[in-house]
């Protein structure tokens, strides 16, 4: 019976540490940290995103806010922007909400970010850290498929582990975080030859390529470990009956919100597993949590806090 990696509990236990670590300092330095995250346009995931962190930072003690800026922003304007915050003392984490508009050069505008505030670890000089192994702030949803993975007693070193996807959000970093932990690493994507093949092999599979019930059955080995990167919004209803069946939860989140969240991996799939991780509730609340950590580190580092 597969076993379910759920990342609540750990997302949890992450968060009241930091709160109780911003407390303390608070106490001895009369400082808080501060978070901006910044959103340019309309996006209804992104917002819905943006508000969970910065909700979280303020239930923490963490001073948070949201910067809007309209579409016709120019890429010019949005790195003067960033420029400001960067110098401004008060605030130690800075993040720019992705995906940007299209006519922006999402690489430009996150070097922008001074390294130091860059609580999402995408500035080139934190990932290079990270493929260094070295301290520092790293990219978060793969920071947290590892403290979960380690959490669960789910073992690293020497394992098999394949990846699909190859973003920068969290395919790339997490890739170097396997590296560091001594496991074996394969990437795949949408030009991988023999996809069911590789990722057959893996004794870790992660499915982060954002394809509703992309990964199979014939994907997964048996007992392997399956973790569920995907958030796709489906709005569906033949396509969500044909994955699921008669899900009542399915069901009703079409009727109440018009569209229901389905990760990368088929329901099916996950029965070969010996663990993995739903969608939601599994990797999602981790993302969270490992931003605050980030935002804690961030504050501590600039403002020389022990
Ligand atoms: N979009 C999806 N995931 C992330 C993330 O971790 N950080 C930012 N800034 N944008 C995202």
């Amino acid at each position: 019976m597969a076993q379910v990696m759920e990342g609540k509990t750990l997302a949890e236990k992450i968060k009241a540490e930091v709160k109780a670590e911003v407390r303390r300092l608070q106490a001895e330095s009369g400082q808080v940290p501060k978070l901006v995250g910044i959103l340019v346009g309309e996006n209804k995931a992104s917002e819905i995103y943006l508000r969970t962190k910065e909700k979280t930072a303020q239930s923490l003690g963490i001073v948070s806010e949201i910067r809007r800026f309209p579409q016709s922003l120019s890429q010019e304007e949005l790195i003067d922007q960033l420029r400001i915050l960067n110098e401004a003392p008060e605030i130690d984490g800075l993040l720019v909400q992705l995906p940007l508009p299209p006519k922006f050069e999402t690489n430009r505008v996150i070097e922008a970010i001074s390294p130091e505030k860059d609580v999402d670890g995408f500035h080139p000089l934190n990932l290079g850290r990270l493929f260094m192994n070295e301290e520092g702030l790293r990219p978060c949803t793969p920071a947290g498929i590892i403290e979960l993975l380690k959490f669960y007693g789910v073992s690293l070193e020497g394992q098999e582990v394949v990846i699909i996807g190859r973003s920068l959000i969290v395919g790339k970093p997490l890739a170097a975080m396997f590296i560091n932990e001594n496991s074996t690493v394969t990437i795949c994507h949408s030009r991988t030859r023999n996809l069911a093949g590789i990722a057959s092999r893996a004794d870790i599979l992660v499915a982060a390529m954002g394809r509703p019930a992309y990964v199979q059955p014939e994907l997964v080995k048996e007992g392997a470990v399956v973790v569920d990167v995907g958030i796709n919004y489906v709005s569906e209803a033949s396509f969500i009956e044909k994955i699921f069946g008669d899900d009542p939860k399915k069901r009703q989140d079409l009727q109440e919100k018009g569209y229901t969240i389905v990760g990368d991996v088929h329901p099916a799939a996950r029965e070969k597993a010996s663990f993995y991780t739903p969608v939601p509730g599994g990797v999602g609340p981790l993302t969270v949590a490992m931003l605050m950590q980030n935002t804690l580190l961030a504050f501590k580092r600039r403002r020389q806090l022990g």
